[in-house]
Order: C-alpha cells, then structure tokens, then sequence
C-alpha cells in the first residue's frame, strides 16, 4: 500500500514530437502540477524502439527502455500515457495496461477510431480511465467539451477542418498560387507532412478524427471505413482562382450531420463561402464548430498539431485521471456510444456543386450541357466561361448548381464527358453553404 503522498506514476509510451513535449511540459509546469492534483506526478519510465538515440529533452536516461513490458507489466505504474502512433503495436499496450487496470491516455487517432468503443468498454470494466483529448484537434479541447459541456445538447452537426497539413497546403495554393506538388514539398520541408503524406492528403487523417468526433457527438459508433474521403490531389491553381471569383476559398472540410437517425459523414474538398469562420482558418491551424439544439454554434480553434499544443491535451488528460486517483475517486465512464444510427450514403448528399470542365469553344455546347443537367433537375446557379489561352479552339467553363443530389449530379457528370463537344471534366467539388 502506497503512502498518500506518494507520486502518481506515468509511464510513457512514445517520446517523439508529441511524447517529448508531454516529458517537457510534466517537467516544466511540475511546481503546478501537484497543488492542482494532490500528489506528485513521476514519468517513471518511458518506452522508446531506440533508448540509445540522442533526445532533445534532459532527463534521467537510465528511465528509458525498449521493454513494454517493464511499462506494461511494473504494477507502480499508473497511468500509460500513449504517444508512439500507428494501429500496432500501440493498440496491443493499451489493451494490456487497461486489462492490467491501468489508467490510459492517448493522443492516437486510428487506434481510438478503429478500435474506440471496444477499448472504452474494457477500460469500464477494468475500473480504468481511457482518455484521448489530443487524438483529434491537438491542442484544443474538442472532445471533453463535447461529451461534458455540450451533453445537454442534442448535437445537430459537426463542421471541421481537422488536418493541419492539408489547411498549410491549401492555404500556400489559395494565397500564393502553388500548385499541389510544390505546396506539398514546403509542406515536408517544413516538418509538417510526413515523407510518405498520403494519410494527410487522401483525407485518412481527417477521417479517422471525424470517426471519433461523430461516434461521440450522436452517441454511435461511425467507423472510419464507412466515412466518404476524398483527398485534395486533384485541385489546381486554377480550381482556385474560379472559388474566389465565386465568393469562396477551398478547405479540406471535415462533416458530420444527424439526419433524423440517419449520419452523414464526409471529408472532401469544397467550395466555402469567403465570409463563413471555416473560411478564415488559415495555415495549420485547426477548427472544429459544433452545432446543438440549445447552444447553437460554437467555434473551437487553435493548433491542431505540433509538440507543445498535443502535450497540453495530453497533460490535461494526465492530471484529470491523476487527480481522480488522488482524491480516490472511481473511473466515471459516461461516454454512450450505443445509439443505433444508420449511416447515409453520399449518393443520398444534397448540397450545391461546382462543376469544371474543358469543352470546344463554339455555339450549342453550353445549350447540350444545360439539358443533360436539366433533364436531371439538376438546376445551374451560374455559369463563367474562360478562354484557357491554347489556341486549340477549347475553352473553360465553371458551372455551379443550386442544391442537387450527388447520384444526380454523378450521372449528370457521366453523360457530360460522354459529349464530343466536352474534352474533359477537369473537377467536381462540393458547395458548402
Ligand atoms: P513520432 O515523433 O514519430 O514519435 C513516436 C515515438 O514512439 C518515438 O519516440 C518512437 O521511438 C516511439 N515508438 C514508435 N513505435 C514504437 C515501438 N514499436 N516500440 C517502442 N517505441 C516506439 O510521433 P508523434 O508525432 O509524436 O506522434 C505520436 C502520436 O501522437 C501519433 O498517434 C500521432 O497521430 C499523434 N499526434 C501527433 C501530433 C503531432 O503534432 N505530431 C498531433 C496530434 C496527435 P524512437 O524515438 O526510438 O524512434
Ligand atoms: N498529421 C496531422 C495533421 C497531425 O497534419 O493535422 C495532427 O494529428
């Protein structure tokens, strides 16, 4: 039996960006700390894949280790706190140290939205907390006001731009004019995006942040693979330039919408009115905007990512749990994901299209155009067209549609590229009101 004032072990898992600021802020803020908890709080070990490798952060080396299970298995240890990344062997140790009966914090989103529910329910049963503020949003607090705060509210939606990288890159092609391949490479240059970035760019990331935020905002369970992606690849400076002359900017959005029972949840690229606050997150910053039915809409912004801003998550989650630990309180789990919804299929999506394409440059296209989308009810809001300076007797044009279903405007898209008159369907992008 341990002494009142003895210290709350952590041991972390992890000490890269997000594990070395968690070591730094527990240390730099550790006068704080114990006032605000009651007892003192130790990284008592910490599991790296190379003990031997140089770090950034000063402390006592000799608590390094590449053994989980003198982390896993040491019964001093009382909260794992999780910031080494990836599904495996990640979700393995956090399994072990809820069963062990261990508290847990973690900052992994593909672990929490692939494998969330079924954690949260061992950690139940284990009398163990499992908290996980940093998996979505980084830096802001998102999920505790959520399912604290905001749980009298029936949540009607969720809007998002929850990748930080995609935001940096977008924002480089909308204010500067760089086209995707070069926006990417400062992107990398800059410690942003990864060397292998397809799970910022093909909207993985963001998806497995909406998993979590819709599985917790409707009380279900939406699993990332049945969430729409589209990454933003396929956007070029000139998709760009049309959004502003519109009255839009670009923005990887993140959405999820309760639809009387029904979810609808999507990550993709569209079209966002200049003057919307999704519109004015800029760089790597990120935000989150909830809607309830008695709150309406608050906005939460900040740093989505980077060392410091993820350790302040992840301290937050450490002292809560050390904090109940202290005082001697029981794990409260009230998170209840068990609400049956189905999930929408985006063929079933309504909402206003920006369509690009290539076609000859003389009388009657724009005409055969127009019946195609009429015969779909598909009802044009404006129209532009562009010379695009080929001389090759082609020209561009940019047709946006009131509100119109998806599977509509798919067909629409299929009999468009079958005319000889159109040389190509440059983009289809959605338009969020
Ligand atoms: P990172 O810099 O690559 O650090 C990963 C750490 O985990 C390293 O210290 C590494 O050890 C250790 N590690 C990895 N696999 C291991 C294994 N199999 N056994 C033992 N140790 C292992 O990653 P990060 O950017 O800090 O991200 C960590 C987590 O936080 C991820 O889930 C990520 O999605 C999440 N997150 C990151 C950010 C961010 O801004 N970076 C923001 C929000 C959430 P070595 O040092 O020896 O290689
Ligand atoms: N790759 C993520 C981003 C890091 O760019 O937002 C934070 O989860």
């Amino acid at each position: 039996m341990r002494s009142p004032d003895s210290p709350i072990n952590v041991g972390l898992l992890g000490l890269g960006v997000v594990g070395g600021g968690v070591l730094s802020a527990l240390s730099r803020n550790g006068s704080t700390v114990p006032r605000s908890v009651g007892r003192p709080i130790r990284v008592a070990r910490i599991l790296v894949r190379d003990p031997d490798k140089p770090r950034d952060v000063e402390f006592d080396r000799q608590i390094l280790t590449a053994d989980a299970a003198s982390v896993l298995k040491d019964p001093s240890i009382d909260i794992v706190a999780e910031a080494m990344g990836g599904e495996y062997p990640a979700l393995d140790y956090i399994r072990t140290a809820l069963e062990a009966g261990k508290s847990v914090v973690t900052a992994n989103k593909e672990v929490m939205a692939k494998h969330g529910p079924e954690l949260l329910e061992l950690a139940a049963r284990r009398g163990a907390h499992l908290l996980f503020e940093a998996s979505v949003g980084g830096g802001i607090p998102i999920l505790g006001p959520l399912t604290r705060s905001l749980r009298g509210n029936e949540i009607r939606g969720i809007r998002a731009i929850i990748n930080g990288t995609t935001n940096y890159i977008l924002t480089k092609m909308s204010h500067e004019g760089t086209e995707f391949a070069d926006a990417l490479r400062e992107a990398q240059e800059l410690g942003y995006a990864e060397a292998d970035p397809t799970n910022d760019v093909e909207g993985i990331d963001a998806g497995y942040k909406l998993a979590i935020l819709a599985s917790l905002a409707f009380h279900t369970r939406v699993a990332a693979e049945d969430i729409h992606l589209e990454g933003i690849s396929r956007l070029t400076g000139r998709d760009f330039r049309y959004a502003r002359e519109l009255g839009y900017v670009i923005k990887l959005v993140a959405i999820a919408t309760d639809r009387d029972g029904s979810v609808e949840a999507r990550v993709h690229p569209a079209l966002v009115p200049e003057d919307a606050p999704l519109a004015k997150v800029d760089g790597v910053l990120n935000a989150v905007e909830v809607e309830g039915d008695l709150v309406d809409r608050v906005l939460f912004h900040g740093r989505g990512a980077g060392s410091m801003p993820t350790a302040s998550a992840m301290v937050g989650d450490i002292l809560e749990v050390a904090w109940s630990m202290a005082n001697g309180l029981p794990a409260a789990g009230f998170l209840t994901l068990d609400r049956e919804v189905s999930l929408c299929p985006i063929s079933d999506l309504v909402t206003r299209y920006y369509i690009r394409a290539t076609v000859l440059d003389r009388a009657g296209v724009l005409a055969q155009m127009a019946s195609i989308l009429g015969n779909l009810q598909i009802s044009i809001a404006s129209v532009i067209q562009k010379e695009v300076g080929l001389n090759d007797g082609t020209a561009e044009l940019v047709i946006t549609t009131y509100h119109s279903r998806e599977r509509d405007v798919q067909q629409a898209l299929r009999e468009l590229a079958g005319l000889d008159v159109v040389k190509e369907i440059g983009n289809l992008l959605r338009v969020e009101e």
